[in-house]
């Protein structure tokens, strides 16, 4: 009876634990790991402006990811060297397309405007994407958080709106 208790114990212990993990795991990085097609490299390209693969980022909502058409501006051979690589690579060229994943992403019920804070604002892309510019390889979650409490943080610091209704439809 004891040893049966015992275990009873143990069991409801484990589920305890693993439980937390997951909840804290969930919290911390509330999306699956992304896999982009192929390792991009952003510390490669650093001598480039954002603005020429992110091209909405001065003047629209959306920053963009670039497609195929702007790798091949530069790249008229693979700039790869594994032959899984090479093979991924080329059929991107051919279809012109390849299938970047977001990694960013808001809500539908919130407004945000690249253009306001990159422009207007003239605040760095570091200032809510970390460092992107040194990564060698593509993130599997974004690497700072964004998140209403980030928002209103920096809101209320530079004396932007805090009102509701100007970040919910
Ligand atoms: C303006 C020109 C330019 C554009 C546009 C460009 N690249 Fe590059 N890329 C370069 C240069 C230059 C290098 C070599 C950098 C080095 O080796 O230091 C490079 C290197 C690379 C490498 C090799 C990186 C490594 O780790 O050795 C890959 C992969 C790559 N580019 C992918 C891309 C992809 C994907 C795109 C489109 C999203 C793209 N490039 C767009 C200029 C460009
Ligand atoms: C040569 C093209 C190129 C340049 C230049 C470039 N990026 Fe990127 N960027 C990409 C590609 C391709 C991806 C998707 C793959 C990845 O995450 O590495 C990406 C992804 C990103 C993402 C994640 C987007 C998402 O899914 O939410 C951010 C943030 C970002 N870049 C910021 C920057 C910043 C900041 C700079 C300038 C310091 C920059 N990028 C310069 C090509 C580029
Ligand atoms: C004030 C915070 C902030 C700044 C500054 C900022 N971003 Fe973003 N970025 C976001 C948010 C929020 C999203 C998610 C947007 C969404 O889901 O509609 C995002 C998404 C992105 C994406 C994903 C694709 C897309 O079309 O939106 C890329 C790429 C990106 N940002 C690049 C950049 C670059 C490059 C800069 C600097 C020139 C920059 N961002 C500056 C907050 C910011
Ligand atoms: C690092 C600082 C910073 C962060 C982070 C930030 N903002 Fe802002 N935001 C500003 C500043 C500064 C302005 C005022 C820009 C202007 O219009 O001159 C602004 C303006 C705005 C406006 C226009 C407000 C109005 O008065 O109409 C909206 C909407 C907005 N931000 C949404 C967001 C959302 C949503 C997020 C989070 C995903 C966010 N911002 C994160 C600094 C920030
Ligand atoms: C500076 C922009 C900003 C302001 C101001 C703001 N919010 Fe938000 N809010 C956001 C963003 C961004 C999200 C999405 C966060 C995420 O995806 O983690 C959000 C999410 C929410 C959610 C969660 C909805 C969901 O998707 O689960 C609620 C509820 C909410 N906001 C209510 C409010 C209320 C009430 C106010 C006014 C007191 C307010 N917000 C002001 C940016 C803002």
């Amino acid at each position: 009876m004891r040893a049966v208790r015992n275990l009873l114990g143990w069991i409801v212990w484990a589920l305890l634990v693993a439980g937390a993990t997951l909840a804290i795991g969930v919290i911390w990085f509330p999306q699956l790991p992304v896999r982009q097609p192929l390792a991009f490299n952003h510390a490669k390209h650093k001598k480039m402006a954002c603005v020429v693969c992110h091209r909405g980022v001065e003047t629209g909502a959306w920053a963009t990811i670039p497609d195929m058409n702007t790798c091949l501006n530069c790249h008229a051979a693979p700039p790869v060297k594994d032959a899984t690589a090479i093979a991924i690579w080329s059929a991107a060229a051919m279809a012109k397309h390849i299938a970047w994943q977001r990694i960013n992403r808001i809500p539908d019920h919130v407004y945000f405007s690249h253009r306001r804070h990159v422009d207007l604002a003239r605040l760095d892309c570091a200032s809510c994407h970390g460092d992107m510019a040194d990564r060698t390889t593509p993130p599997a979650h974004p690497l700072t958080r964004i998140s209403m409490n980030n928002c209103l943080d920096c809101h209320r610091q530079q004396s932007a709106s805090t009102d509701c209704a100007r970040c919910h439809k």
